[in-house]
């Protein structure tokens, strides 16, 4: 068989693997604590869940437009206008099954051959697979570990070359945990603004899950908003990851390439999910206030349990539900941690080399698990540890 040469340019994400391995080992009878999966372990809100339902029963069940269903646009639009101070237009607003096809349109609407595209390392590996996929050049920013995995905008700076195209930030950060403050997104935003063909593609589906302070958008800062594609989603702030629904705000010169794209790949996100969204936006929040009061909780446990572990250092996670430590001083690589700790401790997590080669000698953990797992699968790697 011969497939096109740009299919080998294909990364994956691993987590999705990992967490293949770990069904094998649990259908022979083995407990696996899963640590490796990023979706939240709450059931979505049921106010959600019911509008989805009356949704289908009113025959929500075809197709909609390409671009979403204009009042889940509006009500995106109003959104981000109320939590980001954007000017947001519904007109703005592209609907997509999940969030992920946002960061795949952008990518295929702007990278090419020639173009270098600037992204986070370690980052969310599908962002260096579409650069690749594109026939861009991927150069990445690299999050510091001694700088709680925050970038040096000093280096970010000499990285820009005329051949930049893309700026890709993720705030709160996956896998690394950590949120950009103002302060750096202004620094950013500056530097951007002093090359008019450069955008950024904000990853901003983590928003919600944030210890520190409040959410800040590069595209409230003026002059921005016409420069930056939000990328944004209801998978993890209502947990709904299943539902598969997302959405990019994308300035107006690119929303017709963005939803040409669309229509030749999804045609549209499903109708009765879009429904849900917008109960989702508009009907109470707490239960987004409850999960994120929960993770934070588990954070400490984990974070703490962490540096508890010889030979392991984890600095503080500032968002999200990850948690990034360096496993170097346990003389194990990241591939070796990754399977010794499934094999041996039942724990599935993820190795760091699985977000780019700034990831080596650290491992992902998501505490979107509970209280009790999370401390169980602790003492499990401490032992792991201590007997290597
Ligand atoms: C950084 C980041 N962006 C985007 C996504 C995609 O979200 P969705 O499930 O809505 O496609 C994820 C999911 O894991 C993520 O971690």
């Amino acid at each position: 068989m011969t497939v096109a040469a740009r299919i080998m340019d294909l990364g994956t994400e691993s987590a999705f693997e990992v967490l293949a391995k770990a069904r094998v080992l649990e259908a022979q009878g083995k407990e696996i604590i899963h640590l490796e999966i990023g979706e939240p372990d709450f059931d979505t809100p049921r106010h959600i869940v019911e509008a989805g339902m009356q949704a289908i029963s009113d025959g929500f069940t075809h197709y909609g437009p390409t671009a979403g269903l204009p009042e889940l646009r509006e009500a995106i639009a109003r959104n981000s206008r109320e939590v980001r101070g954007t000017t947001t237009d519904p007109a703005n607003v592209v609907v997509t099954p999940g969030a992920k096809p946002i960061m795949f349109y952008t990518l295929l609407a702007l990278g090419e051959p020639g173009v270098e595209v600037i992204y986070p390392n370690p980052g969310f590996p599908i962002y260096e697979s579409m650069i690749r996929f594109t026939g861009a050049t991927p150069v990445p920013m690299r999050l510091f570990e001694e700088r709680a995995y925050h970038p040096d905008l000093d280096a970010l700076a000499g990285l820009i070359t005329d051949k930049t195209r893309l700026i890709i930030l993720n705030s709160p950060e996956n896998p690394c945990g950590s949120a950009l403050t103002k302060a750096e997104l202004e620094t950013i935003a500056n530097l951007v603004k002093q090359h008019p063909g450069i955008y950024v593609m904000a990853d901003e589906i983590y928003k919600d899950i944030l210890y520190t302070g409040e959410h800040y958008s590069i595209a409230s800062i003026p002059g921005m908003e016409e420069r930056t594609i939000i990328l944004d989603g209801f998978s993890k702030s209502y947990a709904m990851t299943g539902w598969r629904l997302g959405y990019g705000i994308v300035p107006e010169e690119l929303v017709p390439h963005v939803v040409k794209l669309a229509v030749n790949s999804v045609s549209c996100a499903a109708t009765f999910t879009q429904k849900a969204g917008i109960a989702a936006l508009e009907g109470a929040q707490d239960g987004v206030e409850a999960m994120a009061a929960e993770f934070a909780v588990r954070r400490r446990l984990i974070a703490d349990g962490l540096r508890s572990i010889p030979g392991i250092k984890c600095p503080e996670p500032e968002g999200a539900f990850y948690a990034f430590p360096s496993i170097e001083g346990t003389g194990l690589s990241s591939g070796e941690f990754e399977d010794r700790a499934m094999a041996e401790a039942g724990v599935a997590l993820l190795s760091g080399g699985a977000f780019g080669e700034y990831g080596k000698g650290y491992v992902r953990l998501s505490y979107a698990n509970s209280q009790e797992n999370i401390q169980k699968a602790i003492g499990q790697l401490d032992r792991l540890v201590r007997a290597l």
